[in-house]
């Protein structure tokens, strides 16, 4: 059976150079993949886990078999939908001819969290070259080309790839502006409203609620709105770019990305419980509940995100969070992408109450946290014209906010 194996790397807190870890070897056939630290590896005293869920050190690793074969960790900081399209231009192949492990070989070193992967051991050290804010245009223009399957000019695909390998699927690119990494997202082809701008102001709201979030920003360039939002896995020293680590809810889960009904929320406030502080956990529920009265549905559990910082596992910044578009007239009533409670993923109050405790919440104490939101997001319209959303965005968004009528008739 053919396999391949090549070298993970990690930075280590405070270091800018990357050492190797161990040996990841992969059947792209069987979908099974086996990581071995390195002896040397295991007796640095600073060593840590390349994925603290699925690959603790001191522990016998287990081979991955889920989401084709790739830890946690590993999926993570491989590219989706938008870095794989870009990756694939560049190589002047389809997407789908690309293995895993050659996606992860050809990821750069602005990709999320603090893990490399190289060919070998010996491998030299790639250089953290993400481009500049003021060639947004380009990049911009880049993008717009490749999603409409235009030829791309070679120093323009060079420019996008050096800022691709994030995840997700929105047209985005990392970019560096007074010393800090920011990732840009584009609008993408074809959307009817002002995303940028409305991702912006969702973001916002959130922090308003008090919730945990980067900085984010909108900068127009050349006519076009951008969404900026800071790296929170990267932090410029005199050495150069430190890196955090980064594993999603659905690594901290081992979840498959396929398997979409074991995602629950109360189940990863369990799972929390072993890795993360209690008010975590709470901060947790907070989003749950700020999704169902943004209806945010696209809160899959790899938009849900856990910093790792040395052995010190946390929540990272919220991110991705945008209002999916109801029709007008059209029911009320929705679904999130996970388990809420009860209920299952049925997206109103009620749900979210019946299973408070599995996030170490009191009714009493949910109650608060509901009301406190409701009060901020009942005020959305003001809100996201104060933050530069037009007129004729609100009014489209309008549908999407539209369960607040329900939330005042429930008797909490
Ligand atoms: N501020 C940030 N700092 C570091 N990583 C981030 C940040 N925001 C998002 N990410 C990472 O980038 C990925 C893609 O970003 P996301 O906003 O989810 O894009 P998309 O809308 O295309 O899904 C996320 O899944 C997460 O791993
Ligand atoms: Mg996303």
């Amino acid at each position: 059976m053919p396999e391949t194996i090549i070298t993970v790397f990690i930075y280590l807190p405070g270091e800018t150079t990357a050492v190797p870890a161990g040996r990841f070897t992969h059947s792209s056939e069987l979908g099974i993949g086996t990581f071995d630290y390195g002896q040397r590896y295991l007796k640095r005293p600073n060593a840590l886990p390349v994925d603290p869920v699925a690959l603790p050190l001191g522990v016998r690793p287990k081979e991955a078999n889920v989401n084709e074969g790739l830890y946690g960790a590993f999926r993570d900081a491989a590219p989706d939908f938008w870095g794989r399209l870009v990756i694939s231009y560049e190589m002047g192949v389809p997407p789908e001819s690309i293995s895993e492990i050659d996606y992860l070989l050809a990821t750069n070193a602005t990709r999320v969290g603090n893990l490399d992967f190289r060919n070998s051991p010996g491998e030299t050290e790639p250089e953290l070259n993400p481009p500049h804010f003021n060639q947004l245009h380009d990049i911009m223009e880049a993008s717009i080309k490749i999603q409409s399957g235009e030829k791309i000019e070679k120093h323009l695909i060079h420019l996008l790839r050096q800022g691709t390998s994030m995840g997700g699927a929105r047209p985005k690119c990392t970019v560096e502006w007074d010393n800090e990494l920011w990732i840009a997202k584009f609008s993408g082809k074809g959307d009817s409203l002002n995303f940028p701008q409305i991702e912006y102001a969702t973001i916002k709201l959130a922090a308003r609620c008090g919730i945990l979030t980067p900085e984010v920003q909108v900068v127009s360039v050349e006519g076009r709105d951008v969404f900026l939002t800071r790296r929170f896995d990267r932090k410029k020293s005199e050495k150069g770019w430190l890196r955090h680590g980064f594993i999603s809810a659905l690594s901290l889960m081992q979840w498959d990305e396929l398997d979409r009904v074991k995602w629950d929320y109360p189940s990863i406030a369990d799972m929390m419980r072993r890795y993360v502080s209690a008010d975590d956990i709470r901060e947790l529920y907070r989003r749950m509940v700020f999704n169902i009265m943004v209806r945010n549905t696209d809160d899959h559990p790899r938009n849900h995100g856990f910093l790792v910082q040395g052995d010190k596992i946390s929540l990272s910044p919220a991110y991705d969070i945008v209002p999916s578009i109801a029709r007008p007239g059209v029911g009320t009533t929705f679904d999130l992408a996970m388990g809420i409670g009860d209920e299952g993923r049925k997206a109103n109050l009620k749900n979210a109450i019946s299973r408070c405790g599995r996030f170490g919440l009191s009714k009493q104490e949910t109650i608060q946290i509901i009301n406190e939101l409701k009060e901020v997001v009942s005020k959305w319209k003001e809100h996201f014209n104060k933050h530069g959303v037009s007129e004729k965005d609100i009014d489209a968004l309008i549908p999407s906010f539209m369960i607040h009528g329900e939330f005042a008739d429930i008797r909490l």
